[in-house]
C-alpha cells in the first residue's frame, strides 16, 4: 500500500475548531488522527467523511499524563508515525473571583490548567519524540484571552498565556531537531465553546468588539494552522499569530 501524505494530530478533533482543522489537512491530501475525549459518535463520523485514506480516531482525556501519553503513540501507531500536533482541544469555565467558593476556584483552577496548559505540554512531549528528525511541527491553539486578560475565565487567560510561553520555549528547544512550534490567538470563534456568550445579551457588543462587527468561523482559524504546517512557514516558528479581526491590538 503506497502512504500519502503527512501524519497530523489534532487534539479535540471532533468538534469547532479542531473539526475544521481536520478537514483543512484531510483536504490538502494529509492522514490526520482525531483526538476526542468524549465526542465519539462525531469523531468516527468525521473520519468516514474526510477524503483520503488512513485517517484514525484516538481517545484520550487530556488531563490525565498516561491518557495522553496512550494517545499520542496510538496515534503514531496508527498513522505510521507523527508530523504534526496540533494542540487544540480545551477547556473554558466561568468562575468570577468574588462569586465562587474557594473550593470551586480551587477546582477550576486546577482542572482547567491540567487540560489546558499541561495537558498540552504532556502531548508536546509524547509527541516531540515521534516529530524528531522529520522536520516537525507543533502548533498550539492559543486565545487573544492570553494578552486582554479574561476576567470571568481567569484560569483560560493563564492557561493560555502559559501555553504561549510554552510555544516559545518549544521553539527554541526542539529547533535543533527540526521541529518548528508556533501558536494562534484567536478571538471569539463561532463554536460550542462561545455560543452561549454569542447568544447572551452581550453577543451584539461581542461581535461590536470586531471593526468587521462579526466573530470568526473556525475555517478562518483552521487555514492558520494549516499554513503554519507547511513548508515554508518553518520561519514561523515562536510565533503567535493574532486571529482577532483586529478586536484587539496589541504591540
Ligand atoms: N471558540 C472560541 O471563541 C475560541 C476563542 C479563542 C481560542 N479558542 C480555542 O480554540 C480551541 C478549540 O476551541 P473550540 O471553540 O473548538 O471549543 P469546543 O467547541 O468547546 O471544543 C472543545 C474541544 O476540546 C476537547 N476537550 C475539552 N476538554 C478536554 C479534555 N479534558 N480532554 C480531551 N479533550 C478535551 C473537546 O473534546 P470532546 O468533545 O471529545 O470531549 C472538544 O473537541 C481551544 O483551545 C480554545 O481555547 C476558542
Amino acid at each position: 500500500m503506497i502512504v500519502m501524505g503527512r501524519a497530523i494530530l489534532v487534539t479535540g478533533g471532533a468538534r469547532g475548531i479542531g473539526r475544521a482543522i481536520v478537514e483543512a489537512f484531510a483536504a490538502g491530501g494529509d492522514r490526520v488522527a482525531i483526538h476526542y475525549r468524549g465526542s465519539a459518535a462525531s469523531a468516527a463520523e468525521l473520519r468516514d467523511a474526510l477524503p483520503g485514506e488512513g485517517h484514525a480516531v484516538v481517545q484520550g482525556d487530556m488531563a490525565d499524563p498516561a491518557s495522553v501519553r496512550a494517545m499520542v503513540d496510538g496515534a503514531a501507531e496508527a498513522l505510521g508515525g507523527l508530523d504534526v500536533l496540533v494542540n487544540n482541544a480545551a477547556m473554558y469555565t466561568t468562575h468570577p473571583v468574588l462569586e465562587v467558593s474557594y473550593e470551586e476556584w480551587q477546582a477550576e483552577w486546577r482542572a482547567t490548567l491540567d487540560t489546558n496548559l499541561v495537558g498540552a505540554a504532556n502531548a508536546i512531549w509524547c509527541a516531540a519524540r515521534h516529530l524528531r528528525d522529520r522536520g516537525g511541527r507543533i502548533i498550539n491553539v492559543s486565545s487573544r484571552g492570553a494578552f486582554r486578560g479574561e476576567p470571568r475565565h481567569a484560569a483560560y487567560g493563564a492557561s493560555k498565556a502559559g501555553l504561549n510561553s510554552l510555544t516559545q520555549s518549544m521553539a527554541v528547544a526542539l529547533a535543533p531537531y527540526g521541529i518548528a512550534v508556533a501558536a494562534v490567538a484567536p478571538g471569539f470563534v463561532a463554536t460550542d465553546m462561545a455560543r452561549e456568550r454569542l447568544e447572551s445579551a452581550d453577543g451584539p457588543a461581542i461581535r461590536a468588539e470586531s471593526p468587521f462587527e462579526r466573530v470568526a468561523e473556525p475555517q478562518e482559524v483552521a487555514s492558520a494552522v494549516h499554513w503554519l504546517a507547511s513548508p515554508l512557514a518553518q520561519w514561523a516558528s515562536g510565533a503567535i499569530i493574532d486571529l482577532n479581526g483586529a478586536s484587539y491590538l496589541r504591540t
